[in-house]
């Protein structure tokens, strides 16, 4: 039994080994996070919500992820790629933010929406 990790919004649910970062168990359940570094810390697109951690479920900021996100990384932002699982039993809510180019599209089509109703 390891840890579950439940992305949002999509609300899907992976079951994470130790060591395993959040950026590979996302990936191995299908949730789409962008990626530029290839989990190397260098181009803060993999920038995730991680709910309060009570359980210790998630390790520690790297020094790697501490320095790149500064005091952001105590409000539970972190880089996915560099964001480790302990293991431990338990569920942790990882919220993904949309990608910018879909956010794009969907106020576009939204406008077009709201435009065809006059
Ligand atoms: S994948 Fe580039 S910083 Fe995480």
């Amino acid at each position: 039994m390891g840890t579950n990790v439940r992305f949002e919004p999509s609300g899907k649910v992976w079951g994470a080994k130790r060591s395993m970062s959040l950026l590979d168990a996302a990936q191995r359940a299908g949730v789409p996070i962008r990626t530029r570094c290839s989990g190397k810390a260098g181009c803060l697109m993999c920038k995730v919500q991680v709910s309060a951690d009570k359980e210790g479920l998630i390790g520690e900021p790297t020094l790697a992820e501490s320095s790149k996100l500064g005091i952001h990384s105590a409000t539970g932002l972190r880089l996915s790629c560099q964001t480790l699982l302990t293991g431990n039993p338990g569920t942790v809510t990882v919220e993904v933010p949309e990608d910018p180019l879909k956010a794009i599209i969907r106020r576009k089509l939204a406008e077009q929406e709201d435009d065809s109703l006059w």
